[in-house]
């Protein structure tokens, strides 16, 4: 069983390595992107307009924002490129039996 406050999302087999997917969890966008051989989880909306990280490209443990082409870190949030300058929110992952779980906050649902 994952820790508690852990939200199950999908099984694991479902992820396309360096293929974003998007979740909407109580009404919040979110991403989850297997890639060197991790899984993040990151809020699926870019910083620094309305637009969805989950159509943008992987490369690494990074995912550009395809309208300004600012690059987010999946493992902080932090952008890397302008014109993005605030961080979008990451949250932690737990695979536990082949299932993905992520701890969401309450406050961004
Ligand atoms: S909307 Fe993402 S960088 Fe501008």
């Amino acid at each position: 069983m994952p820790s508690d406050g852990y939200t199950y999302l999908c099984e694991f087999d479902v992820l396309e390595d360096g293929v974003p997917r998007r979740f909407e969890v109580e009404g919040m966008p979110l991403s989850l992107v297997l890639t060197e051989k991790q899984v993040f989880a990151i809020h699926d909306m870019c910083s620094h307009s309305a637009v969805s990280l989950s159509e943008g490209e992987v490369d690494g443990c990074t995912v550009e924002c395809w309208l300004h082409g600012s690059r987010f870190d999946l493992r902080t949030g932090s952008p890397l490129d302008p014109p993005a300058t605030r961080p979008v929110p990451v949250y932690p992952v737990q695979i536990e039996d082949g299932c993905v779980y992520a701890l969401l906050p309450r406050s961004e649902r």
